[in-house]
């Protein structure tokens, strides 16, 4: 059967909001340091300690908002730990990744400069797990007060006379598990009273986040929405795609079968089933749409690669990563009315990363091309886009799309699933019929990868063969691949 992708271009839907383009940063293996920080004595070229190559790179690929400094790490995380002389900081062990001394170089002021940098905003996530309600309304407070108070007084110490105005808050993390093993009646009382003295100052209105479900705890998201929905403007998701199923035995990131491949796709395409389904339930406590469904952890998590630290977390990206990339991502876009943000975890160095570092060396994964080749999606309105295609396993389509238009241009981006069958999809773009098109593809054999020798093995190129037919556009799509199409008026 020959696959089309029919786009309405008259009728443009919601907005997709940019910050669904989000990125995770924890202090976990080299997440931070390393790969996001080096400082400013290091010999690798930086600004102010961030690593010049890594910024650019995120800077190019518009990445729009920035969660940190977890995860896990949040909930051991005391915000006055990491703030005024660096070398005077405490250090404490990283208990949650592989137990490292974690100076604190890196703290609140360094973070939201790495914001600056990169040109995003910053969505903090606060510690509840093992913290206290004044320390993060004291967190606020420094971040965006104007007022002459005692803790504002250290913020203009440490060098910063404006207020930052942080808006995203996030009120523990993985409070069901490594945040405190809260009970869910239990945390949306902790959330109620925590985020009570949260406040608002100036004119920057906070956009209080609570620690919504894992994965398919319908349960989580009930009690949450019924018990405090009037208090917060965003509930999480986590949801990992662990490929073999198995937390214990995850699979190798490099080496897969074409079983597992299929696998892997179908655990990513079940990000619809989880939004469908956490989406239903806030319906019924919140049937204005007002709080918004936040995604911020997903990926793929691989087994470590061989010889690294298991608590590092430091796992290579294929082609198959960047398929799971292209399929949540082209879900997210259909679901834009509902979700705020979403965050992949993690940006650099750990889980499905952005981008890889060794030393002063640099490389942009599959995933990271993905991103770069979607982001004219951000901030645009979303188009309807139907899609016909044969299956390649179960009941996952052959071909994943979705569409967008800003300023009369359309985006039409697609993943054609197949391990080892090319496409020719027909494209129609309603309303854009005389459209002047170009294409971009990134495509590899399942398991094709960037390393530090041969960092260029899997990267965009202009897709060549596009047919303009009676019926559509032939769009040529090889085995294993992401096409980003243009349509400029
Ligand atoms: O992203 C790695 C870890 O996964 C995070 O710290 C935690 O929130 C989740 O379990």
């Amino acid at each position: 059967m020959q696959s089309s992708v029919h786009v309405d271009a008259l009728h443009p839907m919601s907005k997709i909001s940019k910050n669904i383009y989000g990125q995770f940063s924890e202090h976990l293996g080299r997440c931070i340091y390393q790969g996001l920080f080096v400082g400013k004595d290091s010999p690798i070229p930086n600004v102010n300690g961030m690593r010049t190559d890594v910024v650019n790179a995120l800077k190019e690929a518009k990445v729009p908002l920035l969660r940190w400094p977890g995860g896990c790490f949040a909930d051991e995380y005391h915000w006055r730990d990491g703030i005024g002389p660096q070398a005077q900081r405490k250090r404490m062990v990283n208990t949650n990744w592989g137990y490292v001394v974690e100076d604190n170089s890196f703290g609140t002021h360094e973070f939201l400069e790495l914001c600056r940098q990169i040109g995003c905003e910053p969505y903090i996530n606060a510690n509840v797990g093992s913290g206290t309600v004044r320390e993060m309304a004291e967190w606020v407070e420094y971040l965006n007060s104007e007022g002459d108070s005692s803790v504002v007084q250290e913020r203009w110490a440490n060098g910063r006379k404006e207020p930052f105005n942080v808006k995203y808050w996030g009120v523990g993390n993985e409070s069901w598990g490594c945040g405190g093993n809260m009970e869910a009646d239990f945390y949306a009382d902790v959330y109620r009273r925590f985020q009570t003295y949260c406040r608002d100052y100036g004119d920057n209105k906070l956009y209080r986040i609570a620690c919504g479900p894992n994965t398919d705890d319908w349960e989580w998201t009930e009690t949450l929405m019924k018990k405090a929905s009037k208090y917060m403007d965003g509930l999480t998701l986590h949801y990992y795609d662990v490929p073999s199923g198995k937390w214990k035995d995850k699979g190798s990131a490099t080496e897969f079968t074409e079983e597992r491949y299929y696998e892997t796709l179908v655990r990513a395409a079940y990000m619809e089933t989880l939004l469908r389904g956490h989406l239903a339930i806030m319906d019924r406590y919140d049937e204005d749409h007002r709080v918004k469904l936040l995604v911020d952890e997903w990926g793929c998590w691989h087994d470590v690669e061989p010889g690294t630290n298991p608590g590092f977390l430091y796992q290579q990206n294929t082609m198959r990563d960047a398929m799971v990339a292209a399929i949540t991502l082209n879900i997210f876009n259909a679901h834009a009315d509902r979700l705020g943000l979403c965050c992949i975890a993690q940006m650099v160095n750990v889980l499905q990363a952005m981008i890889l570092t060794e030393g002063d060396q640099m490389v942009l994964t599959p995933t990271y091309h993905v991103f770069n080749m979607y982001k004219d999606h951000q901030d645009a309105e979303l188009l309807e886009s139907c899609v016909f295609s044969g299956t390649v396993t179960e009941d996952l389509k052959q071909i994943s799309a979705s569409a967008s238009i800003r300023d009369g241009s359309v985006t039409v981006t697609m993943a054609n699933l197949h391990a080892t069958e090319k496409a020719d999809v027909l494209v129609n773009v309603e309303g854009m019929e005389k459209a002047a098109v170009t294409g971009t593809v990134l495509a590899g054999a399942m398991d094709a990868l960037n390393t530090f020798q041969h960092p260029d093995t899997v990267k965009p190129v202009t897709l060549e063969g596009i047919v303009r037919t009676e019926r559509g556009l032939v769009v040529p799509m090889p085995a294993c691949s992401v096409v980003t199409l243009k349509f400029n008026a």
